[in-house]
């Protein structure tokens, strides 16, 4: 059966009876492409992995508890034998190969009548791997090619240019703290299928320097804005190179809606009729904390955690935040834009009941090669910024969870 090749097919199983035999590893590996394929599937076994288990109590496969016997595959469409009992397995081989049922066998790939390819999935392609002969089988080098190949799909390095699908319009990207790697997986790609790409400051702009030489990429900081606002200028850029249809990405650092103005940028969208994706990122209220050892919540220490914008000082009218409420709150503050009014922040938070001894870290330009951790208090924290010349972009974290971790140096 292995002289020749294997014949590739993709096999529609939407309503059809397949059946499993044994409830172990391998079943609970190839269970989830059968139950998204929609098949009727039938697990026959007497004992089941808990999370095999755990798919017969969803309701996505119909488990007889019981031992193979002579007749189950009669009605398959596609059979899976992988129980732990050679002689089992080989019985039901005979009997899938008598009723012509296609059928895969985890113990003896030479004796099965299909095999199944390593798979990946990267928007609408299904990627799938098979070696050639059975014999020279190798499923970690079939594993690697088909991650190669999805992950370059996905980074947009391996592109297919008559049949990609591009998206039109706007896509707006959150592109995580800084480091290139803490971009999302679709966001990477959008990026690397741009015609126009219109930055921010923060983010990982080391990214923009892949991108190949046609890309024009437009630093927002530094469009013209003259009778317009600034934000107007940027959804005005937006809107007037999605309209000689390029493929646009608006990137922002962390996520578009953290304050990020990204609702402003869809809702100019919006209103000119331009289609608009949005990709959420990682936000650095988050990340960056958790990059300099400091988790926002911790079990026994912080049950909430909340994001202030420090922008504007406590006693500021322009100020939406309620500080003296926040300075009763027990949980962890976590502060963006607030290195230069982090004193005045500070001693509002004391003046309405937080101790003065509160744990304060400040952590600047974090998840870059730039990272910096300064720790200090409440009492202490408007001459640490001074001292140690803390300086924007910089995350702030007040509360007991700047203590838990292993310290600055982390
Ligand atoms: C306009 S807000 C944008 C926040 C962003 N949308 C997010 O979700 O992370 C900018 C602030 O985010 C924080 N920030 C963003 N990236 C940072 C980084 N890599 N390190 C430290 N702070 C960062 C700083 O407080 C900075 O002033």
């Amino acid at each position: 059966m292995a002289e020749h090749p294997a014949y590739p097919v993709g096999l529609r199983l939407s309503g059809r009876h397949v059946v499993v035999l044994g409830g172990g590893q391998v079943a609970q590996r190839r269970l989830p492409a059968l139950i998204a394929a929609g098949a009727d599937i039938v697990l026959v076994s007497p004992e089941a992995t808990p999370s095999v288990e755990a798919m017969a109590e969803a309701g996505e496969i119909t488990w007889q508890q019981r031992s193979y016997t002579e007749g189950d595959l009669a009605e398959a469409w596609y059979a899976l034998i992988a129980t732990n009992d050679p002689g089992a397995n080989a019985q039901a081989s005979a009997e899938a190969e008598r009723h012509r049922v296609w059928c895969v066998r985890s113990d003896d790939a030479d004796r099965a009548t299909a095999w199944t390819p390593a798979t990946g999935h990267s928007e609408g392609v299904t990627v799938a791997v098979l070696t050639t002969e059975a014999r020279g089988r190798d499923p970690r080098h079939t594993a690697a090619i088909r991650d190669a190949v999805v992950a370059g799909l996905r980074d947009g390095t391996l592109v297919a240019p008559h049949h990609r699908t591009r998206t039109p319009g706007v896509a707006l990207v959150g592109g995580g703290p800084g480091d290139p790697d803490l971009i999302t997986v679709r966001g990477r790609r959008l990026l690397a299928e741009a015609d126009v790409v219109i930055a921010d400051r923060l983010g990982p702009r080391d990214l923009l320097a892949e991108l190949p030489p046609h890309v024009e990429v437009i630093d927002a900081a530094k469009i013209p804005y003259g009778r317009y606002m600034a934000q107007e200028a940027i959804n005005n850029a937006l809107i007037e190179h999605a309209k000689q249809g390029k493929s646009v990405v608006r990137l922002k650092g962390g996520d578009p809606f953290v304050f990020g103005r990204g609702m402003e940028e869809v809702r100019a969208l919006a209103e000119a009729g331009i289609p608009c994706t949005v990709v959420p990122g990682i936000s650095s209220s988050i990340s960056v904390p958790g990059a300099a050892g400091i988790p926002v919540t911790h079990r026994g220490v912080a049950h909430e955690f909340t994001v202030v914008s420090g922008h504007v000082a406590p006693d500021d009218e322009r100020s939406l935040v309620d500080w003296p409420s926040l300075a009763r709150l027990t949980g962890t503050l976590v502060i963006l834009m607030g290195v230069d009014k982090i004193g005045k922040i500070a001693e509002t938070l004391v003046a309405h009941g937080r101790s003065p001894k509160t744990p304060v870290a400040l952590v600047q330009e974090g998840t870059t090669a730039a990272q910096r951790r300064v720790d200090a208090t409440l009492a202490t924290v408007a001459d640490a910024v001074r001292d140690e010349d803390v300086r924007p972009p910089a995350v702030i974290v007040i509360g007991e969870v700047v203590r838990v971790g292993p310290g600055p140096a982390a």
